[in-house]
């Protein structure tokens, strides 16, 4: 795939899930072809937060993705809000999309769905930016003519959207838009968080990108286990899927069959997992740190993306405006 673009939200901090659902299968791909990665300050203004909080996680989420190994010279990473020019296209867009999809798109019917178990109006809490939330995220893949758009499972809806978007406008105005399409890594598919869910923030059962070795160790330790003594066999339990995905094969190989046979504890099990995640997050602790004690030269970093970001998205947006019949053709 050569050309592709992603999008991370800047709202509470990142955590294992999102490091192997989409930051490392996208890593991994912009080491060969074209790839753009920002930072989904627009979308995170769905949720409110205080302006310096939100500046703060923005220049977090940037260290953190350099420090997992994002080239900023090849990748374009760069501040969504520095790409003004996605918010008209999104109006445009806006025009070819029809509500009753976007009644249907997951994040505004979960809304919903809690509203009415609450016994609630559907609508109470919800604001416009959350309902067209797809419509923006259709624009940031757009724009750049993106043709994959790497993320994890839970967003698949919304690369679909994007998809019948960019459908619903070539069919109108001709062929200006690329449709792109979905990757998701099908080698790890949801990450459980440490009460055997899928690992999100929303659930407060993550393990976080900057934990500690300490906070790692605490967090496998509230992983609940039922009571079987080392020498029992066991059933594969929330420990083991973490490990599955976290661990080289062989050792998930080995430990798969030490849950079978017997001859592991919980605590051995965690241990391991322990060890395993430090290993899979302790290289980049110290890259990050460097990285937030200067927030000037992140600042600049984001700033090169963003020319490079515009540079793309001008030529997009000028064949759509002539093709919408905005300036004078
Ligand atoms: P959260 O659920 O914590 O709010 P986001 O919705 O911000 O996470 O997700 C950001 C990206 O990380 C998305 O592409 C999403 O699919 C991916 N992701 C989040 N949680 C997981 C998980 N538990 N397993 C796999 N991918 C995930
Ligand atoms: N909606 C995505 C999420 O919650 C973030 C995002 C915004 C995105 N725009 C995007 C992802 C464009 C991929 C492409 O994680």
């Amino acid at each position: 795939m050569s050309r592709t673009v992603t999008g991370i939200k800047p709202t509470g901090r990142p955590h294992l899930g999102n490091y192997l659902g989409m930051i490392r299968p996208a890593l991994d791909l912009s080491r060969s072809g074209e790839m753009f990665c920002f930072i989904a300050d627009y979308h995170a203004l769905t949720v409110m937060q205080p302006a310096a909080e939100l500046r703060r996680r923005v220049l977090d989420l940037a260290a953190t993705l350099i420090a997992l190994g994002l080239d900023a010279g090849q990748a374009v990473l760069y501040r969504q809000s520095d790409l003004p020019e996605v918010c008209e296209l999104a109006w445009i867009l806006g025009c070819v999309t029809a509500k009753g999809l976007l009644n249907r798109a997951h994040a505004y019917k979960a809304a919903t769905a809690a509203n009415a178990a609450l016994g609630r109006d559907a609508d109470e809490g919800v604001n416009a930016g959350l309902f067209s939330y797809p419509v923006l995220m259709a624009a940031d893949i757009l724009i750049h003519r993106a043709q994959g758009v790497p993320v994890g499972r839970d967003q698949r809806q919304h690369v679909e959207i994007a998809r019948d978007l960019a459908e619903s406008f070539n069919r109108v105005y001709g062929a200006v838009l690329v449709v792109p399409e979905p990757l998701v890594d099908q080698r790890v598919m949801t990450v459980p968080g440490i009460d055997g869910r899928k690992m999100s923030k929303s659930y407060g059962n993550e393990i976080g990108l900057s934990a500690t070795p300490d906070e790692i160790r605490r967090r496998v330790s509230r992983i609940v286990t039922d009571s079987r003594p080392p020498a029992e066999p066991k059933e594969p339990d929330t420990i083991l899927s973490l490990y599955r995905i976290v661990a080289a094969d062989d050792d998930a190989r080995d430990l798969e069959r030490r849950y079978r046979e017997g001859g592991v504890g919980y605590a051995g099990a965690k241990d391991l997992l322990t060890a395993a995640i430090e290993r899979l997050l302790g290289p980049a602790r110290q890259r990050h740190a460097e990285l937030m004690a200067d927030p000037a030269g992140l600042q600049e970093i984001l700033a090169r993306g963003a020319a490079r970001a515009r540079a793309s998205a001008a030529p997009t947006l000028r064949a759509v405006r002539e093709a919408t019949g905005m300036g004078w053709g």
